[in-house]
């Protein structure tokens, strides 16, 4: 896709965020620079090469490097005097449980001191609602020269981070100054979405609160997929009849091992902190975050059942290590909390992934890594699917009953068929089925 808009950009930050957001609007047309102090990074860059994996990221990039529409710099300097508007993409991790901004101020003091005309500063890294009032008169102290300090939130997916991107759900556009929004407009002409424009504040608190009501619809449905358990009903038809009302909507009620990833862990923390520094106790979120907690220990019990009640010596098959299908990315995988927990009680765990492990292995000590599954379930007493790769939802049962041990399958996805299962010989146990 090539829609020419033309303008001259910057990206701060050579993460997720900031290398889909170059590669994206670059492939739109404009000249962007992204601005890395991370020298390694930047090498790896410049020869093609992104440093986690995402579909289809690496080419795009590549293609608008090779096309001069992208470049790669450590500096400031050379990136900020050109730039009409310039991203800020920075992280903004928890720390302690508070948000830290140490990324954002860094940087946008780097832009202040390096702006030689006005520009529009877009902050798309999650940041504290209201924060822009502050960064405003920070950067006011590096420099004379205008400014508009906007907030555009990021709403992408790991794994589906282009088409999120090209075609998201919205885009909102936090800025009061109605030229700031028209040039933004201007600038996101050939992606699609509707439009929202609104206060800064709002901007950021849409970005917590997307990313904090979407895990509240997870942890429900894995509390009910606990009573599907009890009551004998099937959480995936429960989910199904729920979310045929539109008001509630089929998406994110998937029953299982709980959400994990960069995202959505963090931002409950933050928005629990953030509501307790200005005196409110947001309820609903800290039972969220303890019921997705509680899903490793609802998993843990039935691997116990159905091993006889016993896990210690056990050789217990993971299949799946990142924390979703489609990425590399191991931050706040359910596999990390659960492999930790199994080690602990004494289990032996040989691990797949068809891309993870080399992160996992980071992570992880004292576990076999096999790339192909059917390797990591030689003598294995139970089958723990944690990731639902595709891979594993394809597999050929009658090579898995061969190669294991103990034929139990506990799936913390939910992706297999019980009937199947058991005709083929096996003991099987989703979540809530
Ligand atoms: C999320 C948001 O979707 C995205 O809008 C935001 O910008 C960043 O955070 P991401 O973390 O990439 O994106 O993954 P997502 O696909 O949303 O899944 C997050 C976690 O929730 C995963 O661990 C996934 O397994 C889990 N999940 C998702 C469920 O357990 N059930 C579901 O029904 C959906």
């Amino acid at each position: 896709m090539c829609y020419i808009v033309g303008m001259n950009l910057a990206v701060i930050g050579a993460g997720y965020v900031g290398l889909v957001t170059a590669a994206v609007f670059a492939d739109l047309g404009n000249q962007l620079w992204v601005v890395e102090t991370d020298k390694e990074k930047i090498k790896k860059l410049k020869q093609g090469k992104v440093p986690f994996y995402e579909p289809g990221l690496e080419e795009l990039l590549l293609k608008n490097f090779e096309q001069k529409r992208l470049k790669f710099t450590q500096s400031y300097s050379r990136a900020i005097p050109s730039s009409e508007v310039i991203f800020v993409c920075v992280g903004t991790p928890n720390k302690k449980g508070k948000v830290d901004l140490s990324f954002v101020y860094g940087a946008t003091k780097s832009i202040a001191g390096n702006l030689k005309k006005p520009a529009i500063v877009v902050i798309k890294s999650t940041v504290p609602p209201g924060i822009n009032l502050k960064i405003e008169k920070w950067m006011k102290r590096f420099t004379k020269l205008e400014f508009e300090l906007v907030s555009v939130p990021e709403f992408l997916r790991e794994g589906k981070a282009l088409p999120d991107t090209f075609s998201p759900y919205r885009v909102v556009i936090g800025t009061g100054n109605k030229v700031a929004a028209e040039k933004l407009l201007r600038l996101h002409q050939g992606i699609e979405g509707e439009r929202l424009i609104c206060s800064s504040a709002s901007a950021q608190l849409i970005k917590y609160a997307s990313n904090a009501f979407l895990p509240t619809k997870i942890s429900f449905a894995n509390s009910i997929a606990v009573l599907a358990d009890k009551f004998g009903a099937n959480v995936d038809e429960v989910m199904k009849g729920l979310g045929m009302d539109a008001r509630i909507g089929p998406d994110f009620l998937g029953a299982g091992l709980g959400y994990g990833g960069s995202c959505f862990p963090k931002d409950v923390a933050a928005l629990i902190s953030l509501s307790r520094k200005v005196g409110h106790n947001f309820r609903i979120l800290k039972a969220v975050e303890k019921t997705n907690q509680a899903q490793i220990n609802y998993f843990l019990k039935k691997i116990s059942r159905l091993c006889g009640g016993e896990i210690k010596n056990k050789t217990l098959a993971v299949l799946g290590l990142a924390f979703k299908p489609g990425t590399s990315d191991m931050r706040e995988a359910c596999s990390l909390y659960l492999i930790k927990a199994l080690q602990k009680l004494g289990a032996k765990v040989r691990a797949s992934d068809p891309v993870a492990i080399e992160e996992a292995k980071k992570e992880l000590k004292g576990i076999g890594f096999f790339a192909d599954p059917y390797q990591a379930l030689k003598g294995a007493d139970a089958l723990l699917l944690v990731t639902e790769w595709e891979e594993y939802r394809n597999l050929d049962f009658k090579k898995v009953r061969e190669a294991m041990r103990t034929p139990i399958v506990v799936d913390g996805r939910n992706i297999y068929n019980k009937e199947k299962l058991e005709e083929l010989g096996f003991a099987y146990e989703g979540i809530g089925k």
